[in-house]
């Protein structure tokens, strides 16, 4: 599989970080390199709800994340929420895409007023600035007018707005069936084939591939 350079993964405190590892054990099959970043809420979220409790130092948090996702050692780097010297922090080196999974109510309205007092935001900031592609999964039952009018600033500024709401169509049978649903259509997004899961009407993703092909060279 030829893979894609680069992109940054934000995990906040929103609850949810079973989707934002689901997907991080994805990206890492289809990206050179993974930029983590997490908030001090998200570290809380994540002990919170899947017993896992990283470490401080972003170092040994890399570490940690490489051996939960069984993949190499050079792809997933993690900064720190001040660490204002990584590639992320600036349009000159940052990756082109970056996706926050999931994204607090807080983290929306900072990214949304431009605020970039943390690393998150900074990044986040950057890929918009840069006009690259974001996407966010916010969360929080229900939203407010304020959460919605942030929300509609950011879409307005060329942020995707993709709420977790993974549909039932394909009878889940557990959580990861509800994940690789959310973490499927942000690949889809990302421009990722993938067969993570199958495409609406199809068996497989090649069934599919063969009839759009069909349609190509019959227009
Ligand atoms: C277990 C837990 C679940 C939370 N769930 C949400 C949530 O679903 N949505 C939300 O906006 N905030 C939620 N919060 C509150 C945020 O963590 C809090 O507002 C925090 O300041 C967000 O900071 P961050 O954006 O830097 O991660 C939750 C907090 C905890 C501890």
């Amino acid at each position: 599989m030829t893979k894609n350079n680069s992109i940054t993964l934000g995990i906040t405190g929103a609850s949810g970080a079973f989707y934002a590892i689901n997907l991080l054990k994805h990206l890492v099959n289809y990206y050179q390199n993974v930029h983590v970043v997490i908030s001090d809420a998200g570290r809380i979220v994540l002990a919170t709800e899947m017993d896992l409790t990283l470490p401080e130092s972003p170092k040994k948090t890399q570490i940690a994340l490489t051996e939960y996702c069984q993949t190499s050692s050079e792809i997933i780097s993690v900064y720190s929420k001040e660490n204002w010297f990584s590639p992320i922090a600036s349009g000159s080196a940052a990756p082109k895409q970056m996706v926050i999974c999931p994204a607090s109510m807080g983290c929306i309205s900072a990214i949304a007023t431009g605020a970039s007092n943390t690393l998150m935001e900074r990044a986040a900031d950057v890929v918009l600035k840069e006009r690259g592609q974001l996407i966010l999964l916010p969360r929080e039952m229900p939203y407010s007018t304020i959460h919605l009018r942030n929300l509609l600033t950011l879409s307005e500024a060329g942020a995707t707005i993709m709420p977790a709401s993974p549909g039932f169509y394909n009878r889940p049978k557990n959580l990861d069936d509800l994940a690789n649903f959310v973490s499927a259509r942000v690949l889809n997004h990302l421009k990722i084939e993938n067969e993570i899961v199958s495409p609406w009407g199809y068996k497989n993703l090649k069934d599919k591939n063969v009839d759009d092909k069909n349609k190509e060279d019959n227009q």
